[in-house]
């Protein structure tokens, strides 16, 4: 059973390898990965969050947008982003915190379906914002990183930042 990691685990600071074979056990694994993320009310979630260091996420933002459904994201690369704007976030694998973070508006993504079909899309509002912290994960980012060195030192008191 895949279990959420939380803040000073090493593996949330690595940076998560490609996803080289689109088979069952990738579409079995976005499947499990949504199934946590639905059970601990959260948004998006990457595999360095459940303890697996290969660059697959997945998203729902249903409860911010009603007619959103659960997706999964394969490889995505961020090829072009535009615009700027500050929304509040929080993480799994940081609980409890919840802070401003300002990121680009909006994203051009390229990514992958778990059964390997290439994409090209854009995204806006929550999707991108979603994308954005989520493909941090990817490479060993949180959302803590951003914050002022005042707000960082309030956090430490509670979690290991590295
Ligand atoms: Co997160």
């Amino acid at each position: 059973m895949l279990k959420i990691r939380i803040i000073g685990d090493d593996i949330l600071r690595q940076t998560a390898s490609e996803v080289d074979e689109f088979d069952e056990k990738l579409v079995r694994l976005g499947e499990e990965m949504i199934d946590i993320m639905h059970d601990s009310d959260g948004i998006g979630l990457a595999a360095p969050q459940v303890g697996i260091s290969r660059r697959i996420l997945v998203i729902d933002i249903s409860p911010l947008e009603k007619e959103a459904e659960p997706m999964v994201f394969v490889n995505p690369v961020i090829i072009e982003s535009m615009g700027e704007c500050t929304l509040e976030e929080g993480c799994l694998s940081v609980p409890e915190v919840r802070e401003d973070v300002t990121r680009p508006e909006e994203i051009l993504l390229n990514y992958y379906t778990p059964t390997g079909e290439a994409k090209t899309e854009k995204y806006s509002g929550w999707m991108s914002r979603v994308l954005q912290h989520e493909i941090d994960h990817l490479d060993g980012i949180l959302f803590v990183d951003y914050l002022s060195p005042i707000k960082k030192k309030l956090i430490a008191g509670r979690f290991s930042l590295t």
